[in-house]
């Protein structure tokens, strides 16, 4: 755990899955794993015992395999079970999603069957809104409403890709299909660094062999313990849970 990292402060923000906490470092912050689990805009919720420090280990774990590998992370390390210091990014209000395998709301728009593989993968740009049920937009809407500038939408793409080429991998090693999984990311210090988390709770992981669900699915579709699934994750990445 990196115990040089400065301790948390007052809360800034508190998200569905995160609390964001300041730091002395105007520059850094403390994101804070919640137990909480919510879906569909927030309409379903419940409390997993244990789901924030899971988060948080498989989280790290990810980020800093990133950041070993050239992506630009705002994750810095652990600091608390449940607990990591970032950077304080300016967060951009449009998320990322790739796919590599029909699911979700791609099988329910398109008509396509779920777990079918797609030819190459798909880069969408949803806007960040609980409100309006994160619409599904394009690089115009980005444009047109000055969400992000040109070369941050084209960094966005080129990044999201970049994460898919290690995660994919990596992910398939441990027996496990990474589906399709969202990215935020945010400005600092005239960079675009990817933030947020990557946690069962934004990623659709499957076991290759039987094709069982181990993400959040099995929370929206109640498809039995959900953290089981997610501590599956935490094993097969060899990941200390
Ligand atoms: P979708 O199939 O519901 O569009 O979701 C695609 C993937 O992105 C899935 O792994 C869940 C994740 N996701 C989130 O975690 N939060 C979001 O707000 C959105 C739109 C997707
Ligand atoms: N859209 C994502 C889900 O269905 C996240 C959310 O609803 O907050 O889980």
């Amino acid at each position: 755990m990196a115990n040089h990292l400065p301790p948390k402060g007052e809360l800034l923000y508190e998200g569905k899955g995160k609390q964001v906490f300041r730091t002395a470092d105007p520059e850094t912050l403390v994101l804070a794993f919640k137990d909480t689990a919510t879906a569909f805009d927030g309409r379903k919720r419940s409390e997993l015992a244990d789901k924030g420090r899971i988060n948080n280990a498989i989280n790290d774990h990810l980020m800093a395999y990133l950041g070993e590998r050239g992506i630009p992370v705002h994750h810095l390390g652990r600091v608390g079970v449940a607990e990591s210091a970032v950077r304080n990014l300016e967060m951009l209000p449009v998320e990322a999603v790739v796919r590599n395998v029909v699911a979700g709301s791609l099988a329910r728009r398109l008509g396509r069957a779920e777990g079918e593989p797609l030819s190459r993968p798909i880069f969408e740009l949803y806007y960040k809104s609980d409100e309006l049920g994160d619409p599904l937009v394009n690089e115009f809407h980005a444009l047109a409403f000055g969400w992000a500038a040109e070369d941050e939408l084209r960094r966005m793409t080129e990044l999201a890709f970049q994460v898919n080429d290690v995660l994919h991998p990596l992910f398939a090693a441990g027996g496990l299909t990474l589906v399709d999984y969202k990215l935020e990311f945010g400005r600092f210090r005239g960079e675009l660094y990817l933030g947020d988390e990557l946690t069962p709770d934004g990623c659709r992981l499957w076991e290759s062999a039987t094709g069982e669900k181990l993400d959040k699915d099995r929370f929206r579709r109640d498809l039995g313990d959900v953290l089981e699934g997610y501590r599956a994750i935490g094993r097969r990445l060899g990941v200390d849970l």
